[in-house]
């Protein structure tokens, strides 16, 4: 079994739990200014895609400002939930490696630090995939924890175990050589004592 598909069989397992834990009301604050920044990007009702979106509180956020949005996750445990909390969103189960979703489909891509559970070596195969379903010009927004280590660790929900990638906003311009870095922003607190950064990139 390779890290993907543990970490997906782990979520599978701690989804309402996790969940339940990263719902705090700041952070939710934070967050949803970081979607209106990606909002202020694209044309008006833009048609976006969730990558990684766990529970949907993203997707509908984005329905609700007027967004035509569908959330993907890889995890079955997550999906049944965001289907189950957001009945009125669009929620498929899809790896974000390789999407159903023909060329170009997309204006808009919002990635919640879902980037952090793919192993650095495959993060060149998720840009390409991104890359293809987005229309040239659109805009790539991810949230990631800043460092360099990987591999599994703990997870806030205790006794389970994902895998988790941190990166410097560097290395990710390095990497993302289909995409032109346009804007980043810090978190300005620790969560779960890990630094966050969000950075928007163009589809060249
Ligand atoms: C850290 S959680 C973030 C969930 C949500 N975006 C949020 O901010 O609350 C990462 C999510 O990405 C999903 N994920 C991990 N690898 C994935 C992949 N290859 N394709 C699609 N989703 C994936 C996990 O199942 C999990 O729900």
């Amino acid at each position: 079994m390779d890290a993907i598909e543990r970490t997906m069989r782990t979520y599978d397992q701690i989804a309402e739990e996790y969940c339940r834990k990263t719902e705090r009301q700041g952070d939710r604050e934070f967050q949803e200014k970081m979607l209106d920044r990606t909002l202020s990007f694209l044309p008006p009702s833009p048609r976006i895609i969730d990558l990684g979106c766990g529970d949907g509180r993203d997707t509908q956020y984005l329905q609700e400002k007027g967004a035509d949005v569908v959330g993907i996750d890889i995890s079955r445990g997550m999906i049944d939930l965001a289907r189950k909390k957001y009945t009125e969103c669009a929620f498929l189960r899809s790896d974000m490696r390789d999407t159903v979703f023909p060329n170009d489909t997309f204006q808009g891509a919002w990635a919640s630090t879902s980037l952090s559970n793919i192993p650095k070596s495959e993060v060149s195969r998720v840009e390409k995939e991104v890359y293809r379903i987005l229309e040239q010009g659109s805009i790539f927004c991810f949230s990631f924890k800043v460092g360099e280590k990987e591999g599994f660790e703990e997870s806030i929900v205790e006794g389970f175990e994902t895998y988790q990638s941190y990166y410097t906003l560097e290395e990710l311009k390095r990497e993302l050589n289909l995409f032109d870095v346009i804007d980043s922003r810090e978190y300005p607190e620790e969560i779960f004592n890990n630094s966050f950064m969000y950075c928007w990139a163009r589809a060249k």
